[in-house]
């Protein structure tokens, strides 16, 4: 300690993807100095993870979705244990975050209309996530990052935070090094926002990638905040199996939102079997019935396919258990016999190159072989709904590192929106 750099802003920013970035574009907006710190470079966040789109009821692909439907689906894929204020919030909040994305130059699917198209998805009633290819969540950061180098505010890089100081029970900066030199940094700040998103690198197989150490919940825990529901993780139904090398990088839920279907090694299509009772009503029980809302028919019931992500990971586990897996440990996801190869290249392009350049795999006529991956954390750090402040004074958390919003088991799509939702709110209050 002979030696450290000091840094100091009204506002520090600990984390880059889309709730770090959005907090400081609202925090510069507010007139204070800014400081946004990130592990690893700029741009280099697990929001790209979130391939599949951002949920909001835009109701451009079904005039019956509303705000009330969305908190609807997301208490219930929540299994009712979400802070349903946050939860309103966010539905009521959603649509307007998607539109300011879009202003400020997001490039979303479009529909024959020129609206912003909406995909299907796992939980959620109608087709409500806005989208840009199987890359929503690189297209956001890249938005954030363009907008956001306008708006003043300083970015550290390559910087690791290890300690939030606190004076008189407030927090007043964080301690940090800087990760080519080793040099110890000590940013000074009058409020901070926790941005530094999950912990799902402590898996083996994960979606996540090297930065997922769960940093933000350590800091916030050894700064005296209290963590919530930190026994949810969850596991993407869909993760790469095979090759060893990639195995646990995301398969999109957008393939099965796109009409994509699980088979076990028998040829079956087994989500007919596993389909819970409370999601029954609005669930097809039929290939018939499921193939007619393939085509289109919206009084047809949703497949089974796009049943929550908790209960899609647990099938295609008991499948493997019973010895019907794939031969890798998973489970067939078969689009190829569902759509054409220039919609599959259209609308999911990334999962085309990506399973033709690590898989040797044209999924345009060849089933993927998928299976569970950790892809995210529920739990986090509690906040106040409306300001995002946690239980520590001056201490502010948004998008994943917070808790509460997703209860039990996360919709997908809601990550993407709850980083702008909850983001802005943090940097602004
Ligand atoms: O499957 C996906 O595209 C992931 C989306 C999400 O986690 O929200």
């Amino acid at each position: 300690m002979e030696s450290y750099e000091v840094k100091e802003h009204d506002v520090l920013v600990i984390g880059a993807g889309g709730a770090g970035l959005r907090a400081a574009i609202e925090a510069s907006a507010q007139g204070v100095s800014v400081g946004l710190v990130c592990k690893s470079l700029l741009g280099k966040a697990h929001t790209v993870m979130a391939e599949g789109g951002m949920a909001a009821s835009l109701s451009n692909a079904d005039p019956r979705d509303n705000w009330e439907v969305h908190f609807r689906d997301t208490i219930r894929g929540g299994k009712h244990i979400n802070n349903w204020e946050m939860v309103e919030i966010f539905c009521q909040e959603a649509a307007a975050r998607v539109s300011e994305l879009e202003e400020w130059g997001a490039l979303f699917d479009r529909t024959k209309e020129g609206l912003i198209a909406q995909r299907n998805f796992g939980g959620h009633r109608y087709p409500r996530l806005a989208h840009v290819g199987d890359r929503t969540g690189l297209e956001l950061l890249r938005t954030l990052q363009n907008h956001g180098i306008h708006q003043g505010f300083e970015v550290y890089m390559e910087c690791c935070i290890v300690e939030l100081i606190k004076e008189n029970d407030q927090v007043c900066g964080a301690f940090g090094f800087w990760r080519e030199s080793g040099q110890f940094v000590v940013f000074k700040a009058k409020s901070i926002v926790l941005a530094t998103g999950g912990l799902g690198k402590v898996y083996r197989v994960t979606s996540n990638s090297w930065e997922g150490t769960g940093d933000g919940h350590a800091l916030a825990y050894r700064a005296g905040a209290e963590l919530v529901d930190m026994e949810f993780v969850q596991f993407h139904p869909t993760g790469m199996v095979w090759p060893p090398s990639v195995k646990g990088i995301l398969v999109t839920e957008g393939v099965r939102g796109e009409g994509g279907i699980l088979k076990n090694n028998d040829g079956k299509r087994f989500m007919f079997e596993y389909i819970p009772e409370a999601f029954a009503a609005e669930t097809s029980d039929s290939e018939e019935e499921a193939s007619r809302w393939l085509k289109g028919d919206t009084e047809a019931r949703r497949p089974p396919e796009l049943l929550t992500r908790d209960v899609v990971a647990k099938a295609i586990r008991s499948e493997r258990i019973a010895g019907r897996g794939s031969p890798h440990g998973g489970a067939f996801l078969d689009i190829a016999s569902q759509r054409d190869a220039e919609y599959i290249k259209k609308k999911l392009p990334s999962m085309y190159h990506q399973f033709m350049k690590l898989g040797n795999l044209d999924i345009t006529s060849t089933p993927m072989e998928v299976g569970p991956t950790c892809h995210y954390v529920m739990g986090g750090v509690l906040v106040e709904p409306e300001t995002a402040m946690t239980t520590v004074k001056g201490l502010f958390a948004a998008g994943e590192v917070a808790g509460g919003l997703h209860g039990a088991n996360r919709l997908g799509g809601n990550s993407l929106t709850d980083l702008l939702v909850f983001g802005a709110r943090a940097g602004f209050h």
